[in-house]
């Protein structure tokens, strides 16, 4: 477990990251992109963070990759990228830095690695993990080959390299549908994610049988509070993430990966959105816009929460955190990845 105390005595050695109105000033630009949500008085305190690590990450040649659910601050303020995994993994094989800082959580960094095994990849928490990770592990796999013999297993980016390693393909949230479809076998494995799997058999002509992993953010939505909540206000517009269960997926107007949900609302700009997802995808198209309130209530993902501004500027400062993966696991994982890329890109998505 990282150790706060010292993490902060190290960084107080080299950096001044005392709040500076200063500071927020000579970053006005970046925070113009949030203002709607960050009040001035935390941007004084994350600003002498924000211009640590932008500095720091042209010193250490290193780009930062971050996922959608990534506050405000770490969004706008220092990502070079930001997008769904689909998006990152793909970014991952891009770019062309010695060094990735993954903002998002472990199998989002393991991905990169797997992908990029010659750089060196950050993860600023170690401990951001994810329910459905670890809701499976490579005999659970293989506990499902047994049971479904001759059926391919398709899992979600959201699991280990292990895990990856013991399928035959791995699919996004951007992608689940197309990629079941394309498998030739009349039955589908899916792994961890029962409720995307529900989701995905409800659209697909396949008879996808899954394992029942959950996401803790997701499972948290039901249909009967969207119902409420459209009864109490009938303008708003309902935008689901498919790991929510089928009757929430049932009440929304539109369901998709998180990017997504970001085109879905720049494209249609409804008065009124509820984003049945994390509570950053909301801020961090607030400012983009304006013309769109945002309903308030949204559930936070506890990994994802655990990288900070104060341990991204930790781990590039140290160069702490690289992520390992076993060779003979990644060469294995990676063909599962690469296959989802190599038919993602022939379908067109
Ligand atoms: P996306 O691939 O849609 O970004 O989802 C990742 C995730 O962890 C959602 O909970
Ligand atoms: Fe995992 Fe859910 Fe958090 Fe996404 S939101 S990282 S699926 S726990």
């Amino acid at each position: 477990m990282l150790d706060l105390i010292s993490m902060r005595a190290d960084l107080a050695a080299s950096y001044d990251l005392s709040p500076s109105v200063a500071k927020a000033e000579n970053n006005k630009d970046i925070y113009a992109k949030m203002d709607r949500v960050v009040p001035p008085e935390d941007w004084a305190m994350f600003a002498p963070y924000v211009e640590a690590i932008n500095k720091l990450k042209k010193e250490r040649n290193a780009v930062i990759l971050a996922h959608n659910y990534m506050t405000p601050e770490i969004y706008h303020g220092i990502a070079d990228f930001v997008g769904d995994s689909l998006q990152l993994a793909i970014k991952a094989t891009e770019v062309e830095a010695d060094v990735i800082v993954q903002c998002g959580v472990h199998f989002m960094a393991e991905t990169s690695k797997i992908l990029s095994p010659d750089k060196i990849v950050l993860m600023p928490d170690m401990e951001a993990g994810c329910s459905l990770a670890e809701s499976i592990t490579a005999e659970g796999v293989e506990e499902m080959r047994a049971k479904y013999p001759g059926a391919p297993v398709v899992s979600y980016v959201n699991t280990t390299a292990e895990v990856k390693a013991a399928s035959d393909i791995c699919c996004t949230s951007a992608n689940a549908v197309q990629i079941v479809d394309a498998m030739e076998s009349d039955t589908v494995i899916m792994t961890p994610d029962q409720f995307l799997a529900q989701n995905v058999a409800n659209e697909s002509t396949k008879n996808v049988v899954f394992w029942p992993g959950s996401c803790i953010v997701h499972e948290l939505y039901t249909a009967e509070d969207l119902r409420a909540y459209r009864d109490f206000d009938p303008e708003v517009k309902i935008i689901a993430h498919p790991e929510c269960t089928p009757d929430v997926v049932a009440e929304a107007d539109f369901t998709g990966s998180t990017s997504g949900i970001v085109g879905w609302i720049h494209e249609h700009k409804p008065a009124k959105a509820m984003l049945v997802t994390e509570c950053s995808m909301a801020s961090n198209i607030a400012d983009e816009l304006p013309e769109v309130e945002f309903a308030k209530p949204c559930n936070m993902c506890p990994y994802m929460k655990k990288i900070t501004l104060e341990k991204i500027l930790y781990s590039l400062h140290t160069m702490s955190g690289a992520v390992e993966v076993d060779p003979s696991v990644a060469e294995k994982a990676r063909l599962s990845v690469e296959r989802m890329i190599d038919l993602s890109r022939k379908l067109g998505l």
